[in-house]
């Protein structure tokens, strides 16, 4: 039976993958990294770097996995990303089916934690579903981008009590999310949380959160905003590609249905 390994490795701070997960690399044969996204080159140079900082000899090889191409302006969201994970799971499949021998260990280094807006679990779900090839997987937890930005801020995400909602910037442009006061924004490249109304609200922002290039920007909205867009168009015009977080905080006073983004 081939084995795969599912290894959460931390927003980008080696000091932050963790022991077990430091184990589960040090029994890995075979890291598959999917190549995607702009910052495809600088991503895979990271996860070469943690393997070669923790992992003991050097018996173990790369095999890159080609991301197929996705719609970026799709008229349905859902469906777009349906159907990439159905060809993701292609590529997937036939790597492990070819690369990965009977009795190996393969694993996917991913970015912060596998349970939080990352697509293996449910690809490697697929396969064992409906592919041809056989294996057995195990997740290995990871720091998440949001504790790493909660640390660097010295916060805690929820007031006394209270709930947290984690969401996209695709769905916070849509309105506030109803009874949130304490709301976590990933994956959000126009910046939607910059055009939230920002009376009563405190932004606590990160970009590259860990590593070499972090900028931290904390603050009421309508003082900061300005700053943050500053620092993300320079950031964006340096590196080429942004990395971003922030939580939004509301005045526990505000009115429930107050501040739709517009
Ligand atoms: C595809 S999601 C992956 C999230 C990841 N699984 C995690 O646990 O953090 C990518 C988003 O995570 C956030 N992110 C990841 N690493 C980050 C970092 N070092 N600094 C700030 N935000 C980061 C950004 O919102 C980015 O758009």
């Amino acid at each position: 039976m081939k084995r795969i390994l599912v290894i959460g490795i931390g927003p980008g701070n080696p000091e932050q993958v963790t022991v077990e997960a430091i184990t589960a690399l040090n029994q890995t044969d075979v890291f598959f990294v999917v190549d995607k996204g702009q910052n495809a080159e600088e991503l895979a140079g990271l996860r070469r770097q943690i393997c070669e900082r923790y992992v003991r000899g050097s018996s173990y090889r790369f095999v890159t996995i080609p991301d197929p191409p996705r719609d970026r302006a799709p008229d349905s969201y859902v469906d777009a990303v349906a159907d990439w994970h159905v060809r993701r799971a292609e590529v997937y499949d036939h790597a492990i089916a070819k690369e990965l021998r009977d009795g190996e260990t393969g694993a996917f280094l991913v970015w912060g934690d596998p349970s939080l807006y990352d697509s293996t679990i449910r690809i490697l779900d697929d396969i064992r579903g409906t592919g041809t090839t056989r294996f057995d997987y195990e997740v290995i937890p990871g720091i998440t981008s949001v504790q790493a930005l909660a640390a660097r801020h010295r916060i805690s995400l929820n007031r006394v009590g209270g709930a947290v909602h984690v969401t996209t910037g695709r769905n916070l442009a849509l309105g506030w999310p109803a009874a949130a006061d304490s709301v976590v924004v990933m994956l959000d490249g126009p910046g939607a949380f910059l055009a939230v109304e920002p009376d009563d609200v405190e932004i606590y922002w990160g970009a590259y959160v860990g590593t070499d290039d972090e900028v931290l920007v904390a603050g009421p909205l309508h003082e900061v905003a300005s700053d943050i867009a500053t620092a993300r168009a320079a950031s964006r015009a340096r590196k080429g590609w942004i990395m971003d977080t922030c939580l939004l905080r509301r005045a526990p006073d505000s009115p429930p249905d107050a501040s739709p983004a517009s």
